[in-house]
């Protein structure tokens, strides 16, 4: 009996080592991927991998847009929310310093506000502001500051600024004298001989008396292509990186608003900076577990920004404009029926602002913000993510009136907030009997949804409407949990997905990861693409998903498959194949999202590659793992040289991008 026992164990280790091994044998059995070559089975859109840009985690006041004084015009509700006055009581005559108070004045209908500054004794008063979470300060580089100021009276004769560090040392200063006299711009300049990343500015003055202020403001001088008014350089590099096919903007639910009132209004961000009247950002009060309540919108980017960031960086610009509902997560205001109008003549303005002549009235706003040429709009979104049959009651509006006066216009449509269910099916339906062009789904799901989705488009019928797959991302928690994480996991999933997107590149013409940015201290949403803080930036693995499969996109669209079927998941591998015609490379996107290694081969159909390719890899054997200010690059692509005509290694959990030269 022992003896059996023992020759059980024995027996049973070895068949263990021989199911491991035979296990290994069929791990490390390549699966051949043939790739159809002969022809192309469609035309890949050059929209195909884009961006979506929303005012959302400070992406724009506090982000992109590098203005550094937050509530530079005393706008906010509160109207000195940011400024501080260490000195000052509001309870008290502030005889030994002075106090500000802010003055609300008719005569102006956009910058309502200005502040009175009593200064009683110069020694003692300070005005402080403090950024958007500080002020990001780099060593030796130029600061613009500027300021409106009426100095009636005549009694203050300078005003002194200092650049603080954390610590409340001066870095930088810079003093300007006051003429006296009604409202004028001064402009002066600051250099710090230090780096800071929450800096403050310190405002003091020489003199006694009352001054009144508006509109502080100031920029490094060093912002993207040194624009006055101008973005962050490191952010739009990041973006322009990416080879975006489109450019979104601006956003998400902030087209639609809490509330009607509070919703987009393009017209009103445009036009000189100052006479953009501010709003509350609807990000504000939105999750009570990440209140901001100093996030609101000065619209120093405003759509013609938008235009000339698009324009920039070569994506196709995508504006989305509200349909007359407000977001249907908040109040879902209606607008009724009859007076949808201006909703739509918004709508009808805008295509004329991009694309009109000089001569018409808002091609001439236009050009007189410095841009005469159009900015050849193609695509206009009508809604975020509506769900109804209000939604398509409007949307038909917006649909006919457009259709009539610029027909070439195409128009983006949305299915709802979510991929499936009621909503989803009702929206695609009626849309699709309408003849919508293209339509916008958005999914924000599990890794792995994104994995198990890979064949989601597979079925979508070939004569319907277009997809712009306009918002997606991988939950590692929950949707909009803060908890979530840009973590391997979640972006190797939706490298996976992605490769299903390609392959149906024939109905899948829009695509892009959403949200794009977040301030890593003022942020409400969880995950993002793009992190950032006051001086630095980086890209998550998800960007870099983004920007492997944006950066190879391809001309033409080509069969793959392995065993004759779509590799969507078996043995953990997904694909898809692209030819690029201007290059002459066959490009071939593999994802792995087994633990261990796998072997490929190639067996291209229809045309000779060469032995040699690039292989551009990005992966890690921790699923947990994501990139930080301090780390970066923890998880990057990596490019090398490989051997095709023999099996070719798939690292664990890895992305592929492989670039086959084509011969002659
Ligand atoms: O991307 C964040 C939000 O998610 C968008 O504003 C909205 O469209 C979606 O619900």
């Amino acid at each position: 009996m022992k003896k059996f026992k023992s020759n059980l164990i024995k027996t049973s280790v070895l068949c263990g080592i021989l199911l491991c091994f035979s296990g290994q044998l069929r791990a490390q059995s390549p699966t051949t991927l043939d790739i159809d070559a002969s022809k192309s089975v469609a035309e890949i859109a050059p929209t195909m991998y884009g961006i979506f840009f929303e005012d959302i985690n400070f992406a724009a006041d506090g982000g992109l847009y590098a203005e550094l004084i937050k509530n530079r015009s005393f706008e906010f509700d509160n109207p000195l929310m940011g400024w501080e006055q260490p000195n000052s009581d509001r309870h008290s005559y502030n005889k030994a310093s002075g106090i500000a108070v802010p003055v609300k004045y008719s005569q102006q209908q956009t910058n309502h506000n200005f502040i009175r500054v009593e200064v009683n004794d110069p020694k003692g008063y300070k005005l402080i502001n403090n950024g958007f979470r500080g002020i990001g300060i780099n060593k030796n580089e130029n600061y613009k500051l500027s300021f409106l100021a009426t100095n009636g009276s005549g009694s203050i004769t300078q005003i002194h600024f200092k650049l603080l560090d954390e610590a409340g040392k001066t870095i930088g200063s810079s003093s300007v004298s006051l003429s006296a006299g009604d409202w004028k711009k001064y402009q002066t300049e600051l250099v710090a001989h230090t780096t800071s990343e929450k800096a403050s500015l310190e405002i003091t003055f020489s003199g006694q008396g009352d001054i009144d202020l508006d509109l502080i403001s100031m920029f490094p001088e060093n912002t993207w292509k040194n624009r006055e008014n101008g973005m962050r350089k490191d952010l739009v590099q990041l973006l322009a990186d990416m080879n975006p096919g489109f450019l979104r903007f601006p956003g998400g639910c902030i087209v639609e608003g809490r509330t009607l009132a509070e919703r987009y209004q393009w017209k009103k961000t445009v036009g000189p900076v100052a006479d953009r009247e501010l709003l509350i950002n609807r990000w504000n009060t939105e999750f009570s577990h990440r209140l901001t309540p100093d996030y609101f919108q000065s619209f120093g980017i405003g759509f013609f920004e938008y235009f000339q960031l698009a324009e920039d960086i070569g994506a196709t610009p995508l504006p989305i404009l509200s349909c007359g509902i407000a977001c249907q997560f908040n109040t879902g205001e209606l607008v009724p029926m009859d007076q949808l109008d201006p909703y739509v003549q918004d709508a009808l303005d805008l295509i004329e602002f991009a694309n009109g002549s000089v001569d018409t009235p808002w091609g001439k706003v236009r050009s007189d913000m410095g841009h005469p040429e159009p900015f050849h709009l193609k695509y206009i979104g009508v809604g975020n993510e509506q769900w109804g049959p209000d939604y398509i009651e409007r949307y038909k509006v917006f649909n006919d009136a457009i259709k009539e006066q610029y027909p070439d216009i195409i128009i983006v449509s949305g299915s709802g907030p979510f991929p499936e269910g009621d909503y989803f099916e009702y929206g695609m339906e009626e849309l699709t009997k309408i003849g919508a062009e293209i339509i916008d789904e958005h999914y924000y799901k599990s890794p792995e949804w994104f994995r198990e989705n890979a064949d989601r488009y597979d079925s979508y019928d070939r004569n319907g409407p277009k997809i712009f797959a306009g918002e997606y991302a991988a939950q590692s928690v929950a949707i909009a949990s803060p908890q979530n994480e840009n973590n391997w996991e979640c972006a190797l999933s939706e490298a996976a997905f992605m490769t299903g997107l390609e392959r149906n590149a024939d109905v899948v013409q829009l695509t892009s990861y959403a949200p794009l940015m977040a301030h890593t201290e003022a942020w409400q949403w969880t995950p993002d693409l793009i992190w950032f803080d006051n001086l630095s930036s980086y890209g998550t693995p998800n960007y870099y998903v983004q920007k492997m499969f944006a950066t190879n996109r391809g001309s033409d669209l080509l069969k793959v498959s392995a065993d004759g079927k779509k590799l969507i998941g078996q043995n953990e591998l997904y694909a898809s194949a692209v030819k690029e015609v201007s290059t002459s490379e066959v490009i071939v996107k593999v994802v792995n999202t087994a633990s261990s290694a796998k072997t490929i081969d190639f067996n291209i159909i229809g045309l000779k590659v060469g032995k040699k390719a690039e292989q551009i890899v990005l992966t890690s054997d921790d699923l947990g793992a994501v990139n930080s200010i301090d780390n970066p690059k923890n998880i990057a692509p990596e490019s090398i040289q490989v051997t095709v005509h023999k099996g070719v290694q798939l690292a664990p959990y890895s992305v592929n991008v492989f670039k086959l030269k084509i011969e002659k």
